[in-house]
């Protein structure tokens, strides 16, 4: 059954669990996410960016939803709008039959932006004051998602902040966090301690000086009862790597979020991990190896079947790491 955010991550809060969020895109990624999370009778988050949107289109992204929730009546479905980007975003994806909606007010409209403060909760309070009339659920997200490394944007993938930025942004501040949420009333809240999106995140398996677990440690002290998410958490497997390279592809060597810093974080009011570059991996690994063992194949189920089945094998781990299991 469809249900909010705020019912899901209220009941991982109090079995002590997270909840991985994965993106959906179209069908063959909605049947991996969902076989997954059936198998493991788990409950799931799916969420989807404004480029999903306009990919699938809103009417097929809706009428797939229903499909699979109807299709698994028995496990909890949040279908959430991942970085909304303004009010307009939000309201039309509940429109559409989306329980969650992220307001984004880190970064301008533009979503490359970084937006002040004191748009930040001007904006965000807007939508949970819209959401929560309809009973929807609302994750906002302070400090803005980048690599401490090298202060450096998400060029290569086309969304994020363009530029450099210090540790100042690139670090959600508890202080801030405290007011933040007293003033939105958001049900979810991103923050940023180094970690970004797409498969390019650490030069080399991250510490603490460039993935800062502590604060989260130090908000989920000041917000015990907050549930926290964090963003950019795809492990980038070294196996889906050498996958993808073994057959053509030219992925330079890269480090993603390691399965124990978000374990520690889920001991510290993480409830919502955010994954769709493992997922990506995954199908692309399959993808490159059935077309280049089999070059005579032309029929798409071909490489499409072992895509979704590698990506439902990323989600199962995934459930199953972050202790969902069972919980459906
Ligand atoms: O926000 C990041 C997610 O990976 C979605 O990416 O905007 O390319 O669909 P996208
Ligand atoms: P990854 O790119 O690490 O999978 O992060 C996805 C994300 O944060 C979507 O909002
Ligand atoms: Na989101
Ligand atoms: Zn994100």
């Amino acid at each position: 059954a469809r249900i909010t955010l705020r019912q899901l991550l209220d009941h991982a809060a109090e079995h002590g669990y997270g909840v991985p969020a994965f993106n959906i895109n179209n069908m063959e990624q909605g049947l991996a996410i969902m076989q997954a999370a059936d198998s493991l009778k788990a409950p799931v988050i799916i969420q989807a960016s404004r480029g999903a949107r306009s990919y699938a289109n809103d009417i097929v992204l809706a009428k797939l939803i229903d499909a699979l929730v109807e299709l698994y009546p028995h496990i909890p479905v949040c279908m959430h709008q991942d970085h909304g980007n303004n009010e307009a975003t939000c309201a039309t994806a509940i429109q559409h039959g989306f329980t969650s909606v992220m307001m984004d007010g880190s970064l301008m409209g533009d979503a490359k932006t970084p937006a002040s403060y004191e748009y930040n909760v001007d904006i965000t309070r807007r939508v949970t004051d819209m959401a929560h009339w309809v009973g929807a659920s609302v994750e906002g997200e302070l400090g803005v998602l980048g690599s401490l490394e090298t202060g450096q944007g998400e060029k290569e993938d086309g969304h994020g902040f363009e530029g450099t930025l210090g540790h100042d942004q690139l670090l959600t501040d508890p202080d801030q966090a405290v007011d933040f949420v007293a003033k939105t009333q958001v049900d979810a809240l991103a923050i940023a301690m180094g970690t970004s999106h797409g498969a390019y995140k650490f030069t080399r398996k991250p510490d603490g000086d460039i993935l800062a677990m502590s604060v989260i440690e130090e908000i989920h002290r000041r917000l015990p009862n907050t549930h926290l998410v964090m963003h950019g958490s795809s492990t980038v497997p070294q196996d889906l790597q050498d996958i993808i390279n073994q057959y053509g592809g030219a992925i330079p060597q890269t480090w993603g979020v390691p399965i124990e810093e978000i374990q520690r974080g889920i001991k510290n009011g993480v409830r919502k991990i955010n994954i769709d570059t493992d997922c990506r991996l995954a199908m692309t690994g399959q993808i490159r190896r059935v077309l280049s063992e089999t070059p005579e194949e032309f029929d798409p189920r071909k490489y499409l079947k072992p895509a979704l089945e590698a990506m439902s094998k990323v989600c199962k781990q995934r459930f199953e790491e972050f202790g969902a299991v069972g919980h459906a």
